[in-house]
């Protein structure tokens, strides 16, 4: 069929959209209507709400929204509410914090919590002026013009915490930055960031046009490019650790304590090397990560470009963990920078978003810190664990049996028996079908 750019789309209703959608991209099959709507909730306001967070929005997507028992956080326990469609993330976590809960549970130190964001601009101008002109005069100014801007933020214990001027003219020639630092207390702060330095660029702009420190030729080159926050936040940043004695390891495999130890060490270290490796290591880290972002209302995209970004902040890609072995104690932390908030954007208006912020008792924006580097540490645990010693796929396997079954059509029965089938057997997806076929055969 002959397609059409779409004119207008945002401003059909729901059901417009819909039929637009299914007439010109789906051939007409009125079936895609049917699995649309059995997403939706029965509850108007709830569907409307949902509608409500995006545009054009004909459906929901749901992702399985599962809990992680037994977390010892700084002596608190909790069980973390974990959002993610990978079958073997929840069992990971779950398995780390059941074997940490009996050998001191996690740590944690908030490292800092400055926020960034820039005004980034172009002037021809000789720096030394350009210093002057923000040391003397527009640094009071951009504090000034924001007043109205941080005042609720101020009163909250946070606000604009300092502004710099960097010269980047070695890098890009005329490019200088308004480099501001930001203490956003409970919320991720990106709209009050983004305001603030809006606001910085705009004054900028007016300081320079009126100022006599200037030629009319540098005043008339000056060009604001953009002004944004910056999601790498190197300075908010928490460790999460974990320690205990080599001989308290006792892993279940059967592996000695201190092969055990070794080996781990060894796997850190390869992480820590070599970014293939690296990379993979640090997905599984933010497998943990993520679900709990996402269960809590923040931006998952935010955190895996912090991360990554931090991972490579000493110019080659590298681990987000570390291991140490001293004199007969083992101990792995991360160190991960993380901005995220309790207040704001989705969090009162996302009714599970409200479960989980009450489930984890209404944490600071500091303490969900402290719980999102965990819930990766954790995961990066149960991943090396599994890696050093039985190999990842015995327990992926296990967990994906139900994902293979489901694809089968398998019945609530059938499933049964093959969990207990597979049980003390290693699970491909070869045998999984093979098994099946011959069962139905025997059915039939
Ligand atoms: C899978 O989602 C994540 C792992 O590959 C992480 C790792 O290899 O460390 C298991």
């Amino acid at each position: 069929m002959e397609r059409n750019p779409i004119e207008g789309f945002s401003k059909l209703t729901k059901e417009e959209k819909i039929h637009k959608i299914i007439s010109d991209y789906l051939d007409g099959d009125e079936t895609y209507r049917t699995i649309l709507q059995q997403y939706w909730n029965q509850q108007p306001e709830l569907q409307k709400l949902h509608d409500e967070f995006s545009e054009n929005t004909i459906s929901n997507f749901y992702m399985p929204y599962g809990i992680a028992p037994n977390f010892l956080i700084d002596g608190k326990l909790l069980a973390l509410p974990m959002a993610v469609e990978e079958s073997s993330v929840v069992a990971a976590a779950s398995k780390s914090a059941k074997f940490w809960l009996t050998r001191g549970g996690f740590t944690t130190t908030i490292i800092n919590t400055k926020k960034l964001g820039h005004t980034h601009f172009i002037m021809n101008v000789e720096t030394h002026k350009l210093l002057h002109f923000f040391n003397f005069q527009l640094k009071e100014r951009l504090m000034e013009s924001t007043n109205s801007i941080t005042e609720n933020m101020r009163a909250r214990g946070g606000g604009i915490l300092n502004i710099r001027l960097i010269d980047k003219t070695q890098e890009l020639p005329n490019y200088y930055q308004l480099k501001a630092s930001f203490n956003t207390v409970d919320s991720m702060g990106a709209n009050f960031i983004n305001s603030c330095l809006e606001q910085f660029g705009q004054t900028l702009r007016e300081e320079v046009a009126k100022s006599d420190h200037f030629s009319d030729q540098e005043k008339e080159s000056l060009q604001i490019v953009m002004n944004i926050l910056s999601n790498f936040t190197p300075d908010c940043i928490v460790r999460a650790e974990v320690r205990c004695p080599i001989e308290d390891l006792n892993d279940e495999s059967g592996i000695s304590n201190s092969e055990f130890a070794w080996k781990f060490k060894q796997a850190v270290t390869i992480a820590e090397i070599e970014p293939f490796r690296a990379t993979t290591h640090n997905k599984g880290i933010m497998n943990g990560v993520d679900a709990v972002v996402i269960a809590t209302g923040n931006d998952f995209r935010a955190t895996e470009a912090c991360a990554h970004a931090y991972a490579a902040k000493d110019g080659k890609y590298s681990s987000l963990s570390h291991c140490s072995i001293e004199g007969g104690v083992f101990r792995f932390w991360i160190d991960l920078p993380i901005s995220v908030g309790v207040v704001g954007g989705l969090t009162n208006l996302h009714p599970l978003v409200k479960f989980s912020l009450a489930l984890l008792g209404k944490p600071t924006a500091q303490e969900l810190m402290s719980i999102l580097a965990v819930s990766g540490l954790a995961q990066n645990f149960a991943a090396l664990r599994s890696l050093i010693t039985t190999g990842i796929q015995k327990g992926h396997m296990k967990m994906h049996l139900l994902n293979i079954l489901n694809q089968l059509g398998a019945t609530e029965a059938q499933k049964q028996y093959f969990v207990n089938y597979f049980k003390d057997k290693t699970v491909t997806h070869h045998e999984v079908i093979t098994q099946f076929n011959q069962l139905k055969e025997q059915q039939i």
